[in-house]
């Protein structure tokens, strides 16, 4: 439970729609009257550009184990700056990537679970996850060109794939198939995030 407001994240691999679907749920939100922030990971703040700047570099790239530990040190900084106070005043926070990230990302490439939760303890914990799955060749087809990031190969997309699914699995997170028309996608994800405002008495138990 996060204090008045909702805590809402996107996940899925590089290509599967999130920014999208974060900005369609932001305005059907701002139609129903509801005020949202849309906010992302890495963050905006000073180690999320840090990490931007890491994961674009090609060569002499950062270990894995590294990263996890600045993922998770831009998680807690965006936490105390943005998500929190956000909560506390009611909103409803829409996080384009969250913990999941580094659980799948990270994950991949051979960081332990259990090493990546306790390092994220203290984040708070989302209300709902929503997860967008594609496959690999459908992300990679939607990105195109060369690849921005270290992460953007099809063989990494896959295993960060996988590691997803376990979540679904474990249910932690909401699997929406993503490889069908946006509409349809947008209709799912909207369900889902209506049940959820419902449940905290945001939105009236019975409005559509
Ligand atoms: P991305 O959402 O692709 O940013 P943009 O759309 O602006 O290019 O995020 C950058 C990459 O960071 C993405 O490939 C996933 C990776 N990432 C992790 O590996 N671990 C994490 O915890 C997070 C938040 C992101």
């Amino acid at each position: 439970m996060n204090g008045k407001g909702a805590f809402i994240a996107f996940e899925g691999i590089d290509g599967s729609g999130k920014s999208t679907l974060v900005r369609l749920t932001y305005e059907m939100l701002s139609r129903r009257g509801l005020q949202a922030v849309r906010t992302k990971e890495p963050s905006s703040g000073p180690i999320g550009r840090f990490i931007r700047a890491q994961i674009g570099e090609m060569d002499g790239r950062m270990s894995a184990w590294a990263l996890a530990l600045l993922f998770a040190a831009d998680r807690l900084d965006h936490a105390e700056r943005l998500i929190r106070p956000s909560l506390e005043r009611g909103l409803i926070v829409l996080s384009d990537r969250y913990l999941y990230s580094s659980l799948a990302y990270q994950g991949a490439e051979g960081v332990s679970w259990e090493w990546i939760r306790e390092l994220n303890r203290l984040a708070p914990k989302p209300d709902l996850c929503i997860l967008l799955d594609v496959s690999p060749e459908t992300g990679m087809r939607r990105i195109g060109g060369r690849p921005k990031t270290i992460f953007e190969n099809e063989r990494l997309q896959e295993r960060v794939r996988r590691l997803y699914l376990e979540l679904v699995e474990e249910g932690e997170i909401i699997r929406v198939d993503a490889e069908r028309p946006l509409k349809e996608v947008q209709r799912d994800v909207n369900l889902l995030v209506q049940e959820l405002l419902k449940g905290r008495g945001i939105i009236d138990s019975k409005s559509q």
